[in-house]
């Protein structure tokens, strides 16, 4: 069992109140996509959920537990957006996912791991031994989703991973994140200002305006029958049919 919680949760910069009480349940191998427009509090919401945004109110727990920030274990894990900030470009792709492997494996088993892992997210093994500089965008993000699955994860939050992309990789990508969530039953927390890109991916959808959800449900529901205006104006947005996603990797 893996469910995350967001109780309540509050987040206050200075004066400004970023996240007002927000509440949210990411269920066990559930994708649940959290779209809203640009400085409505998506991100924060992230960043809180792996610590690196200060909670004042409510609770973030794992299967009714707080989430261990120290140690080994480190059950939430974060993907960014830009991947061109997120890797370390003196560090090998290799050595990028392995240091997110818990314990200390051996050289062999380490090894066997990086296959494993490049091989998950559709690289190819030989790229271990590249640095990031010789890598696409695409690439780049195949490479931060396996180092995040490196740290064994059991809940995954990907936070704009394909805004940065070419439009024409975007889809090979989202086609992983989903082949991946399937494959590995993890639960999601999938963020997009893209309704379209959301509506791929995601079970269930919340939707965030100035802080706060205004709307969460079934996909199905929420974007079927919207019931806040928001939700309206954002599905108006949306063109009819998402072509990038059927484009070979
Ligand atoms: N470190 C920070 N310090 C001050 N304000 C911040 C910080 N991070 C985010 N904010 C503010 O919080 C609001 C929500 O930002 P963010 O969560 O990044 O939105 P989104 O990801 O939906 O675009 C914005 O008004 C932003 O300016
Ligand atoms: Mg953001």
């Amino acid at each position: 069992m893996s469910v995350l919680s967001f109780r309540d949760v509050r987040v206050r910069y200075g004066s400004h109140t970023v996240l007002k009480d927000v509440s949210l349940e990411i269920g066990d191998g559930e994708v649940v996509g959290l779209v809203g427009e640009s400085g409505s509090g998506k991100s924060t919401m992230a960043r809180a959920a792996v610590g690196l945004a200060p909670v004042t109110g409510g609770e973030i727990l794992l299967d009714g537990r707080p989430i261990p920030r120290r140690g080994p274990v480190r059950p939430v894990q974060m993907v960014f957006q830009d991947p061109y900030s997120s890797l370390d470009p003196r560090m090998t792709v290799g050595e990028s996912v392995a240091e997110a492997m818990p314990g200390r494996p051996g050289k062999q088993a380490r090894r066997a791991e990086i296959t494993r892992l490049l091989t998950l997210v559709h690289l190819d093994p030989s790229r271990a031994d590249d640095l990031p500089g010789r890598l696409s965008g695409g690439q780049r993000q195949r490479v931060a989703l396996a180092r995040a699955l490196a740290a064994r994860p059991e809940v995954i939050i990907a936070d704009e991973i394909t805004s940065s992309l070419d439009v024409s990789v975007q889809g090979a990508v989202l086609n992983l994140v989903r082949d991946m969530q399937r494959e590995l039953g993890l639960s999601m927390l999938f963020i997009s200002h893209n309704l379209a890109v959301v509506r791929y991916v995601a079970g269930r959808v919340a939707v965030m305006y100035g802080g706060e959800i205004v709307e969460q449900g079934p996909a199905a529901q929420v974007l079927g029958a919207p019931r806040h205006e928001y939700t309206r104006h954002l599905l108006a947005a949306v063109p009819g049919t998402i072509p990038t996603v059927k484009e070979p990797t």
